[in-house]
């Protein structure tokens, strides 16, 4: 596909990375581009349609999410053009290429939208906790550590979603 073309390009810079492994970090960071951008439209689902009781905290908790992961996918995508690549950043791209099952669109209360968002950013934080190893492999501490600095909050939600689930 054309964009897959794309996804290998490099522009020239003059960062010491060599292209052949910039290559290879950018192919990683815009497949966790599509799959954080995926979340984040996914979070936003929950931030609108959930229902009940607990609807105040929870619609504010899932808002103060979307805004967490809004600003890891600036910090990816700027990652990807710092090593000279192009991010892969468009809605059709993410629903193209992320590893995310789609969110349920029937559900209303707060612990399915809870379960449905827990069962989400499991996935999502194993994705990422593996991207710190490769490009940790690869010899980008930096790549590396802008996935520790996302992998820890994605831990910290995961537990704060799972508080609820666990009275
Ligand atoms: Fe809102």
């Amino acid at each position: 596909m054309s964009h897959d073309m794309d996804a290998s390009r490099l522009y020239p810079t003059r960062i010491d990375i060599p292209a052949e492994v910039r290559s290879q970090i950018a192919e990683i960071l815009n497949q966790s581009l599509a799959s954080t951008l995926d979340l984040k439209t996914q979070v936003k689902q929950a931030h609108w349609n959930v229902k009940g009781m607990d609807f105040f905290q929870l619609h504010e908790l899932f808002d103060e999410m979307a805004t967490e992961l809004e600003e890891f996918i600036d910090l990816i995508a700027e990652r990807i053009t710092a090593l000279g690549g192009v991010a892969l950043g468009t809605a059709r791209i993410a629903a193209e290429r992320s590893t995310l099952p789609e969110y349920p669109l029937d559900i209303l209360d707060g612990k399915s939208h809870v379960t449905a968002l827990a069962e989400r950013y499991a996935p999502y934080a194993k994705l990422i906790r593996d991207a710190i190893d490769k490009t940790g492999s690869l010899g980008d501490a930096d790549t590396a550590d802008l996935y520790t600095e996302v992998s820890r909050a994605i831990d910290k939600r995961l537990w704060f979603l799972e508080a609820h689930l666990q009275a």
